[in-house]
């Protein structure tokens, strides 16, 4: 079994969890590499939902090995809380679970400012999971962040944790006229859950590569979606990690060379949470439609997604970044009830046609989609489970998907069980 990466080639929300369920079955070791606990995973097994914020999705299969990589950001609480969340339902979590020594702590002072950021700014904002996320990369970008490996030494804790507090604790009562945050309550906290992790704290590249070299194969479970990449996404209206495949090297410290494959998840449609461009986003109507049909509300924070049409370009231009060998196609079945079906394959701007998104932020705001629109095909997919039974509608949009793309589709989801997918 290869090496493989997973992304998100939307804004997140496409139905990696599912995948990464299927796909952990064929290889050894899963590995997060970005993100924090804004994900927000979900595996539907037995008629029980998982949902995953920091542990990989491959958690439920036994006998894996699960890892947290350096780019990933760790609020400890969460953590446990879904350690425990997992052992209460009867999921083995013990020594098949690891923590990079050099992945990043969210700190309750990394919560306080994301909210009261986006307080402040009001209609500007980037509408924020608020779990902490990019203060936490701030810090660790401002080279003042604390890491896995400082928590685990007392003293490095402490005198880290005294050093930021000082700056933070300015920041909240000169800037946001916001109550302090004390030294002792966050260290004894912190100092509790560091009894109950430290068993877990690996040295993940060593581990990984030593792995690799046996024979082993990773599976790297990326979080959010290219369009969400601080790099590549729709800046500012990203997370503050990269989302794209190239993170999987960055995030774990295995070296490109060491990966196969990439496989790009998307939905048959397009769904966003928070601020932001989406040229393709419904009217009214149809998204009230969409948006109960396919459950779209955040496995996180239960905001509403916003849906929209399925955009090529979009999903072209992540093909390109992130290196896709092929394509997983979840939620079919939610289109299940439209009479037609559209397509964005170019973006208006003025008098031009655009082949990709622009750069410029005002200008990602002003594209139009153009569409091509294709008949529905009216039919319940969702007990189908091969390529062959599906609907000739059906069959034609995702082939011309496929065209578009010009990346094979090689999984086709139509529900949320882990028995409503196959492979083509
Ligand atoms: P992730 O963040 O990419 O892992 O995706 P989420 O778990 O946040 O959101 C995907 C949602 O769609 C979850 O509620 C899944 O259970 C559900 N889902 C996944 N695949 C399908 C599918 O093919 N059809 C339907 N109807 N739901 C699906
Ligand atoms: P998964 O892994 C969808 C969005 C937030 C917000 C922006 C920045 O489940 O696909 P942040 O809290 O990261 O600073 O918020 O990113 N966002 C997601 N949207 N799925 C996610 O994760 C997301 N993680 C963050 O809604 O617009
Ligand atoms: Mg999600």
């Amino acid at each position: 079994m290869p090496n493989i990466v997973v992304v998100g080639a939307q804004w997140g929300d496409e139905g990696k969890g599912k995948v990464i369920d299927m796909l952990a079955d064929r290889c050894d070791i899963i590995v997060r590499f970005q993100g924090g606990n804004n994900a927000g995973h979900t595996v539907v097994v037995g008629g029980r939902e998982f949902v995953m914020h920091l542990i990989p999705s491959g958690i439920l299969h036994p006998g894996k090995y699960c890892l947290i990589g350096n780019g990933v950001v760790v609020d400890p609480q969460v953590l446990l809380e879904e350690i425990e969340g997992l052992r209460a339902s009867g999921i083995e979590v013990e020594n098949n679970l690891g923590l990079s020594d050099q992945a990043h702590l969210i700190l309750p002072y990394h919560k306080a400012l994301d909210k009261l950021r986006e307080q402040k700014v009001g209609a500007g904002k980037i509408g924020t999971t608020g779990r902490g996320i990019g203060p936490c990369y701030a810090d660790k970008a401002n080279r003042v962040g604390i890491r896995v490996a400082d928590w685990m030494d007392d003293e490095v804790f402490r005198r880290k944790l005294a050093m930021n507090l000082e700056e933070k604790n300015a920041l909240f009562s000169r800037l946001y006229q916001a109550p302090a945050f004390g030294f002792e309550e966050i260290y004894r906290a912190y100092a509790g859950f560091r009894e109950r992790i430290a068993r877990c704290v690996v040295h993940a590249p060593v581990f990984l590569n030593e792995a690799i070299a046996q024979g082993k194969s990773v599976l790297f479970e990326g979080a959010q979606g290219t369009w969400l990449d601080i790099d590549h996404g729709t800046y500012p209206y990203v997370t503050s990690s990269n989302a794209t495949a190239g993170g999987a090297c960055v995030g774990t410290g295995v070296p490109p060379t060491k990966i196969d494959r990439v496989m790009g998840v998307v939905k048959a449609y397009t769904t966003r949470v928070g601020e932001g461009p989406f040229p393709t986003e419904f009217p009214p109507d149809l998204m009230g439609k969409i948006r109960a049909k396919g459950k779209e509300f955040g496995a996180t924070t239960g905001r509403p997604r916003r849906c929209g049409w399925f955009d090529a370009i979009l999903v072209k231009s992540s093909v390109l970044i992130n290196g896709i060998t092929e394509i997983a196609v979840t939620k079919l079945d939610v289109l299940d009830d439209s009479p037609r079906v559209k397509i964005c394959t170019a973006y208006r701007l003025g008098d031009k046609l655009l082949a990709h998104p622009p750069a410029a932020i005002d200008r990602w705001q002003e594209v139009e989609p153009v569409y091509e629109e294709h008949p529905g095909w009216l039919k319940d997919t969702s007990e189908v489970t091969s390529f062959e039974e599906l609907p000739p509608q059906a069959r034609r949009y995702l082939k011309r998907l496929e065209e578009l793309l010009r990346v094979r589709i090689s999984i086709i989801s139509v529900g949320s069980k882990r028995e409503q997918a196959f492979r083509v």
